[in-house]
């Protein structure tokens, strides 16, 4: 399976990373990196699997989000963040899309608990962090308070709509943030996306090793179809290497399941991209669909994992109308390029054209509506379910047949 992947095919997943992360570093006492710097200066890395563990008595439950935003955070994807956002921190995130010494951060990582939880902290007290009866790390509580929800949902998602997911999903997780550093003891099981989960330091080696001065990001949470692919080989023609990173953490209900997006992934790079130019990926964070916001919040984390380029193209991490078609173009806008270390690439919604008998988008193709290819997500997911082949115009056809055996098993069908 893993030799499969162009650029990741490495007799073994273990022997990959520590020969790809030994030679990087062994040419790093040698050669400048031309990666960007982390974050805010540096890499973030909180895990100590030693940690006294039973020396921490008090415990607190945590979801399955908070779980994965514990984990970035302790690998340094969400570098500088070094913890659950305090009050500060939140409000002017909230209000400007920066932390309070002025690091832009577009979306407020918080760690939402129960009244009930929030009874028993303490100020300055140290407690376990839990979820389906693992401990995966420990929290010092700095602070809690009671997050205004509505103003977070019309900041962050532009609506407070419960049929937005994301709003929805901010209403039902708890009432009070806890706010303090965290420490990860524990990581997730890998399961069947061990061979692809790369953390930041060991990508940033991995580029090195490759020689890459410039990597453009990919961001994903779907099958990847003609238009991403056009848009990513479009990118690659002016960069050294291509991260793949499709998105694996919780997603919508109706999204397709990241095993299923994975064995699509791999059959697709196989088959149509160059091996020695692209790296695949996954980024184990939850979607938010907070559109504008949380592209740049895609960049940061990109910029971590050391890419110096990240493609953003039509509507991107958008959901249902709530923004529009560039808004999460436009936003970066609002950034410096110093300030955000990582540039964006920017692309136009494409399509095939019949016409052009071939991948165009707005700015290259005269022709009209009538003679493109366009196909709405939902439409793609309901023709998957049903069995039936999308047009090779719009999909990969072996990406296709994969995508509906996938969904025929989920399905039971
Ligand atoms: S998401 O993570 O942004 O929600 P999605 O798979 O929809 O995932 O898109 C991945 C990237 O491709 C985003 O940058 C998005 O803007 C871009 N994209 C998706 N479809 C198109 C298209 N037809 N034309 C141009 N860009 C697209």
């Amino acid at each position: 399976m893993e030799s499969e992947v162009p650029g990741n095919q490495r007799p073994n997943l273990t022997e990959q990373k520590k020969n790809a992360c030994y030679l990087a570093k062994q040419k790093g006492l040698i050669k400048l990196s031309f990666l960007p710097a982390p974050h805010g200066g540096s890499l973030i890395e909180r895990y100590e699997p030693g940690y006294d563990i039973a020396s921490v008595k008090g415990e607190i439950s945590i979801d399955r989000i908070a779980l994965s935003d514990l984990e970035l955070i302790g690998t340094g994807v969400l570098s500088p963040l070094t913890g659950f956002l305090g009050k500060k921190d939140y409000e002017t995130v909230l209000d400007s899309m920066r932390l309070t010494d002025g690091t832009v951060w577009p979306i407020p990582i918080t760690l939402p608990v129960s009244e009930e939880t929030a009874n028993f902290l303490r100020e300055g007290g140290v407690y376990k962090l839990t979820c389906e009866n693992d401990v995966y790390g420990v929290i010092e509580v700095s602070e809690w308070y009671r997050p205004d929800l509505e103003q977070e949902a019309v900041r962050v998602y532009k609506t407070n709509e419960l049929a937005h997911p994301g709003v929805a999903r901010l209403f039902k997780r708890g009432p009070v943030y806890v706010a303090g550093d965290i420490t990860l003891v524990k990581k997730q099981d890998r399961g069947i996306f061990r061979d692809v989960w790369f953390e930041p330091k060991e990508t940033r080696a991995i580029f090195q090793s490759k020689g890459w001065k410039t990597i453009v990001g990919f961001q994903t949470r779907n099958p990847i179809h003609r238009a991403h692919e056009y848009i990513q080989k479009a990118a690659l023609e002016t960069v050294d290497g291509l991260f793949v990173h499709p998105l694996v953490g919780e997603t919508k209900a109706d999204d397709i399941p990241a095993d299923v997006r994975l064995k699509s992934y791999r059959t697709l790079l196989k088959n149509y991209y160059p091996r020695e130019r692209v790296h695949l990926g996954v980024y184990p964070a939850a979607m938010r669909y907070a559109g504008p916001r949380e592209a740049v919040f895609h960049a940061i984390a990109r910029k971590n994992f050391g890419c110096t380029h990240f493609i953003v193209g039509r509507d991107h991490a958008g959901v249902g109308n709530y923004y529009g078609t560039y808004d999460a173009q436009l936003i970066f806008g609002e950034f410096t390029e110093e300030e955000l270390g990582i540039k964006p690439m920017f692309f136009e919604h494409s399509f095939f054209c019949k016409k052009c008998d071939g991948m165009a988008s707005e700015k290259t193709c005269p022709h009209g509506k009538e003679d493109r290819v366009i196909l709405s997500g939902t439409k793609v997911r309901e023709m998957l379910r049903n069995g039936v082949l999308p047009p090779p115009t719009f999909s990969r056809k072996e990406v296709a047949a994969i995508l509906i055996d996938g969904l025929k098993t989920k399905l039971n069908v």
